[in-house]
């Protein structure tokens, strides 16, 4: 239509008030109204609402499935496997196909409730006046209705299939996130109150990695020691060294005022773990003429010499001490783990 035919057009309108486009000439802003209600096929074929069904059902199908294929692939791939995927490149297993089952997971859900609300729910369009922003009872009493009318329009009490899908599809997706729990880490069981040390275990100098003979301990020197077998580039080094380190120190026998301290020794060589009872610093300060042992932390000091107990400082409790023994080849070795769980304050008695 060409613009002069359109000014005409107009005109008339202007002219014609029967018409009912004077207020469109007039007004740019008035309201259109709404196009003509086109019926949906799914509104006039029940086959093709069954078939939209069964879409909508198959979403939520697949979204279960990646489901399980979330928790399948997170017992399945160990957590240093490395895949190549294209165009991203070297990436971690687990991580990647957890990210993917899990997207695929909450895609479908979206998926099928889109499909679900596009095709099979109510298709009536609705009008609405602008009203107050604070709602007066009557319009909240209508908007309950609407809700539930909306309810019932969303089919579900009729799609049984859709419905028991969709909450099978909700249900199951928390699962992914109770399963992460898992990451939390295994429980620790009984693994803070052991160390790697254990009857025939022999001390292993940290520095040199040889095993310690008596003669390599001289009076006045101070050794930190190793459970043979430890390496530093062991999985879970830190973790067993932070537990095992081992102080060892040699006094005159005559010296040790502890009993229990002289019977756990070996012709004075005594060892008491390395990690301060207060928050676990490694103790490295050792002063012979006192046999004082200090933490560099907070200073709390020990005296070697009196089964490590605590004379100043914030530490709550003695060092515990390492029975060692010589072992057939004249090695120290450890006659058993520590007496008592090293380290620091979780282990306060009160
Ligand atoms: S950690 Fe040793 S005194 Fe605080």
């Amino acid at each position: 239509m060409s613009s002069q035919e359109n000014s005409e057009e107009n005109l008339l309108k202007k002219q014609d008030p029967a018409h009912g486009a004077v207020a469109v000439a007039d007004d740019p802003f008035a309201d259109p109204g709404l196009p003509p209600h086109e019926a949906r096929q799914q509104d006039l074929d029940e086959r093709t609402a069954k078939r939209s069904e069964r879409t909508v059902a198959l979403f939520f199908t697949v979204s279960m499935l990646a489901t399980i294929g979330f928790i399948a692939c997170f017992v399945i791939f160990p957590v240093d496997k490395v895949i190549s995927v294209w165009p991203i490149g070297k990436v971690s297993a687990l991580n990647f196909s957890l990210g993917l089952t899990l997207a695929v997971a909450l895609f479908f859900i979206g998926a099928g409730a889109v499909h679900w609300a596009r095709t099979l729910m109510s298709d009536v369009e609705i009008a609405d006046e602008r009203h107050p922003i604070q709602a007066s009872p009557e319009v909240k009493a209508k908007v309950l209705a609407d809700f539930k009318q909306g309810a019932e329009e969303s089919v579900l009490g009729r799609r049984k299939l859709i419905r028991n899908t969709m909450f099978g599809a909700l249900a199951m997706v928390p699962l992914s996130g109770i399963v992460l729990l898992r990451d939390l880490g295994p429980l620790p069981e009984d693994k803070l109150r052991h160390t790697l040390w254990g009857k025939g275990k022999a001390l292993v100098n940290m520095n040199t990695g040889e095993p310690l003979r008596p003669e390599d301990i001289a009076v006045g020197s101070l050794t930190f020691a190793k459970p043979e077998g430890l390496e530093e580039h062991d999985h879970g080094f830190m973790n067993e060294i932070a537990k095992a380190a081992l102080m060892i120190v040699r006094l005159q026998p005559e010296d040790i005022k502890d009993k229990r301290e002289l019977d756990w020794s070996h012709e004075g060589i005594v060892a008491f773990s390395k990690i301060c009872t207060h928050v676990g610093c490694p103790i490295s300060l050792y002063e012979q003429q006192t046999h004082h042992a200090l933490c560099p932390c907070h200073q709390s000091t020990f005296d070697l010499s009196d089964g490590a107990r605590v004379i100043f400082g914030p530490a709550g409790h003695a060092l515990p001490q390492l029975r060692i023994g010589l072992n057939d080849e004249g090695y120290l070795q450890a006659l058993g783990d520590f007496d008592e769980p090293v380290g620091p304050a979780f282990w306060e008695r009160g």
